[in-house]
């Protein structure tokens, strides 16, 4: 019996065709990476805690009225999604100074933004996903200033209902990196992934800025107990519901 064959192995998760060429199969991983690649490890069970939450916001977001990718969950660590051609962006909205945004721009971190601050970076690890100015994602056709547009007002909308949800949750959205693909009718849809590794969340009964870290940066910047704060944001998120 031959494999089951590979369409495409990102460094989170592998996609499977099926037998109908418009859904894919996703199989998300336990492999975790930082600063491209760079640092490489494992986190015991965010497989099917990542495919659990980003199904529970996925559905989330299509019961608001925003389109994704998402079809179900068919195993804990897979989900069935339609087959799009993924945009070479990552959208990054910020609601809270952090990461490269402290580093690029000396505000410190915590500092809570006047309004979300949308951001395009260029999906290309070769170059190290660098921060895109609006002219050159235009002048590399990157997508449209249409599909700019687009992309930023479904940025923000999706901001909007994430940061109403997790707040249910007692956590606070500080930013999250979204991608989008098109479909074979050029239906602009939500893809990848909505998950501790591509959000940042801290727990708001705790001030403690290492202790309030409920995401990657606990792997990024080796503060421990990773498994134990991608559960704790599984086991709130689930007990919201949609
Ligand atoms: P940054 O502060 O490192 O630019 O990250 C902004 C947000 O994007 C943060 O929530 C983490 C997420 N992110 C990814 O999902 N993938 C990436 O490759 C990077 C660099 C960030
Ligand atoms: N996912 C990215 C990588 O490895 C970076 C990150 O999330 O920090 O390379």
């Amino acid at each position: 019996m031959s494999a089951t064959p590979i369409l495409y192995e990102g460094k989170a998760k592998i996609l499977y065709p099926t037998t109908d060429p418009d859904i894919l199969l996703t199989h998300f991983k336990d492999d975790a990476t930082a600063f491209n690649a760079q640092k490489r490890g494992n986190i015991v069970g965010k497989g099917e805690m990542n495919c659990a939450i980003s199904s529970h916001l996925f559905q989330l977001l299509e019961a608001q009225g925003i389109a994704t990718h998402w079809i179900d969950r068919p195993a804990p660590n897979q989900m069935r999604v339609r087959a799009v051609k993924i945009l070479p962006l990552e959208v990054v909205v910020r609601n809270i100074a952090a990461g490269s945004l402290c580093q690029q721009t000396g505000l410190a971190l915590g500092t809570i933004l006047k309004q979300p601050l949308v951001e395009f970076y260029y999906k290309n690890d070769a170059l190290g996903d660098p921060l895109l100015t609006l002219d050159r994602l235009l002048l590399l056709e990157l997508a449209t200033p249409e599909q700019v547009e687009q992309l930023r007002s479904q940025a923000l909308r999706i901001n909007r209902i994430l940061t109403d949800f997790f707040q249910k949750c007692g956590i606070t959205l500080v930013d999250f990196k979204l991608e989008f693909g098109l479909d074979a009718q050029q239906n602009l849809l939500l893809a990848d992934e909505i998950s501790p590794d591509t959000c940042r969340l801290w727990n708001q009964a705790d001030a403690d800025p290492t202790a309030r870290v409920l995401d990657k940066d606990r792997f990024r910047h080796d503060l421990g107990n990773v498994e134990a704060a991608y559960r704790n944001v599984l086991e709130r998120v689930l007990a919201q519901p949609v």
